[in-house]
């Protein structure tokens, strides 16, 4: 279809409409678009303006309607519970139409918000595809998360009805939701009118009476619903990510666009053909979990694998070999840091030599920087193409990528090549002006983004504007630095804001600070993301004590770590405290975080012309010491 990746990137940003227009005939609309780019409200860009469709008919209705109704639609592997189990398309279909049904009678109607914690099972898909099928906005949030960030989640977006189960199982064993849930509801604001509550065998909930229906005895009493016709520019989900703050950006993400650009993606950036398996290593949680758990896999006619478990411990570094072999994937995506746990366990790669694995064709990495050792480990393991591709939450799909399906250009360790057609990838100055090849600066992408991106934050225009559109006008700010060589392949050296990737979890290191700072004793604190040989990121804390302080400074470093766990939840993994006597800081009081990286990664450090005292460099370093740091 494209002659290059030349051709088809130039197609893309030369006559973009004409480009999504031809992607978009991929997708059954109910009412063809009008306009394929609405710009009238820019920077509010809306794509296939008029259009009306329905998600969930595209990803399920039509494949049973078009032959696939015997094929597997999910395939369910969870080594914990030794389960594994395979739900056709329509079967599948069958589940989602009860389900939406179910959600029906719970007064759930086009607009209304659902709020979904649940762990990976089929029936977290099912959550999202009934919600999609009658034109609810669900939202996600990982099961992770502490009641506490599940409740700021559950005051905006106000959902009627909430959906969840009893528990979620890690390799340490079953981890009650309920408990989270009912904790998340007494600390919001909002109290949703219904909660439905699938009950696994492994954890029984209490029902609150009243609110909570299980989910069986619901489904018994439920008739099943057919599609609702949307606008393409509704919303189809809202997803919280972090920021810089505390409080989570509601990223929106519409209908129409999300479902032409995610299938445009399957052929073109991953090479898969529909009937292939498909296997994204991540949780529905996250915005991976959502593009290419569910939605992508799905409307192309694919065989998705929803995995409940971890690359290493379930039972043993040989867990994704297993899983490719004994389904047949074709494509498997994960994050580096999967990659670094099963180096960590089995560096010489003995348990990929029990399977046959010949079935898999690429391996695709994001959620954070692939950095060259890990690269040529997982390349010289598999034998096939290792694709790094960057991407985020906001936009929904790859950002820059080699795409399998286009043309495969030649790998560069260390950058995840260029820039995906639809983007149009700038590195620019504060001043919003490009730079030369070879300069770092901040990535930007001109406006206006391609289908499925964020077009807006949920019900917070202003936000939107402010948190990515008004430093840099014309451009759409990713929070990523970065460069491009002299072949136009992109660099990404890390974010310019005070968000951390954690194994592969976005985290906002200003919301652990605001937590940080709630203790009784602390005056001031600082939280820095510090390079780890595992997780990529790890967060490390630095605490002022008020003077004359209660507790000693080892109590109030442990104290400092279960707030923030029980606040945000385990996975923010902050559990390196010192305690130090100041914090370095420019004249006007800016604590100078970049420099404290720098002295805990071990890296050489300029020191500030508007460093108030540089003599607090040096106590930094001795308190980073103390603690283990820098790791190498
Ligand atoms: N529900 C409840 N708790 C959860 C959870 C969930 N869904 N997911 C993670 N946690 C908890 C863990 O139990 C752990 O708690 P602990 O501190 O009491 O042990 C904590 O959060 C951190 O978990 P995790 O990040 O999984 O770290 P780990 O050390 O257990 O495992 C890896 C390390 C690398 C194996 C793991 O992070 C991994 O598989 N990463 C892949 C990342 C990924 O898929 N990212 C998605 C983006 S593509
Ligand atoms: P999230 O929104 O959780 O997907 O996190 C997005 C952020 O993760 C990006 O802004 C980057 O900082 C980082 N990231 C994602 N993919 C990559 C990649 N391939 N290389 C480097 N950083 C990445």
């Amino acid at each position: 279809m494209y002659k290059s990746y030349e051709d088809a990137y130039r197609r893309s940003l030369d006559d973009r409409e004409g480009f999504w227009s031809i992607a978009g005939g991929a997708i059954t609309w109910d009412k063809k678009w009008d306009k394929v780019l609405d710009d009238t409200k820019a920077p509010f860009y809306r794509w296939f303006a008029g259009g009306r469709m329905n998600t969930c008919y595209n990803a399920l209705d039509y494949h049973v309607e078009n032959g696939r109704s015997d094929q597997a639609a999910i395939i369910y592997d969870s080594p914990v519970t030794g389960i594994v189990s395979k739900i056709t398309y329509k079967e599948l279909l069958d589940k989602v139409s009860s389900f939406a049904g179910v959600l029906k009678s719970l007064g759930v109607e086009k607009g209304d918000r659902v709020v979904i914690y649940m762990p990976m099972i089929p029936e977290a898909a099912v959550s999202m595809l009934a919600c999609a099928r009658i034109g609810a906005i669900h939202s996600l949030v990982f099961g992770g998360f502490a009641p506490n960030e599940l409740a700021v989640r559950i005051d905006d977006a106000k959902p009627k009805v909430m959906l969840s189960a009893s528990c979620g199982i890690e390799p340490k064993g079953a981890i009650p939701y309920k408990p989270l849930l009912d904790k998340a509801i007494d600390l919001s604001k909002h109290k949703p009118e219904k909660c439905v509550i699938f009950q696994r065998p492994q954890v029984k909930a209490d029902l609150t009476p009243g609110r909570d229906i299980d989910w069986m005895e619901a489904l018994g009493a439920a008739t099943s619903a057919e599609c609702v016709t949307v606008e393409a520019t509704d919303p189809l989900y809202i997803l919280y990510t972090s920021g810089t703050t505390g409080i989570p950006k509601g990223v929106v993400r519409d209908n129409g666009g999300h479902a032409v650009a995610l299938k445009w993606t399957m052929k073109n950036l991953y090479g898969v053909e529909p009937g292939d398996v498909y296997w994204a290593a991540s949780d529905v949680g996250w915005v991976v979990g959502h593009s290419y758990i569910v939605y992508a896999p799905l409307l192309y006619g694919c065989t998705t694998i929803m995995y409940e478990g971890k690359p290493v411990g379930t039972p043993d570094p040989g867990a994704f070999w297993r899983v490719i072999s004994d389904h047949n994937v074709k494509v498997l995506f994960t994050a580096p840091t999967a990659f670094r746990a099963i180096k960590k366990e089995d560096p010489n790669g003995d348990y990929i030599k029990k399977y046959d694995i010949s079935c898999l064709k690429y391996l695709f990495l994001a959620g954070e920087r692939l950095d060259p050792d890990t690269y040529h480990w997982a390349s010289d393991l598999l034998s096939i193409p290792v694709i790094d591709h960057w991407w985020q939450t906001e936009t929904g799909w790859g950002i820059a990528a080699n795409c399998m399906g286009i043309e495969e250009l030649p790998v560069k360790a260390g950058s995840p090549t260029k820039p995906v057609p639809g983007y149009d990838v700038r590195i620019i100055d504060e001043n919003a002006k490009e730079v030369p090849n070879g300069s770092e600066g901040i990535i930007g992408i001109k406006l206006p983004l391609p289908p499925g991106c964020l077009p807006t934050l949920w019900q917070n225009d202003d936000a939107y504007i402010s948190s990515y559109l008004s430093d840099y006008p014309g451009y759409y700010a990713t929070g990523d630095g970065g460069y491009k060589d002299e072949d136009g392949y992109i660099y990404i050296m890390g974010r310019v804001d005070d968000v951390i990737n954690v194994a592969g979890h976005r985290l906002s290191t200003g919301g652990m600070e605001e937590v940080v700072a709630t203790h009784p004793d602390v005056a001031e604190c600082a939280v820095i993301g510090v390079e780890d040989k595992l997780k990529g990121q790890v967060p490390v804390g630095f605490v002022v004590l008020k003077a004359g302080a209660a507790r000693s400074p080892e109590d109030v470093s442990k104290e400092v770590v279960g707030m923030v766990r029980s606040e945000i939840g385990a996975l923010a993994c902050l559990k390196d405290i010192t305690v130090v006597a100041r914090l370095p800081k420019t004249r006007s009081g800016k604590i100078l975080r970049a420099t404290m990286r720098k002295i805990a990664d071990g890296g050489e450090v300029k020191v500030p012309s508007t460093i108030e005292d540089p003599a607090v460099l040096g106590e930094i370093e001795e308190a980073l010491k103390g603690i283990g740091y820098p790791r190498t």
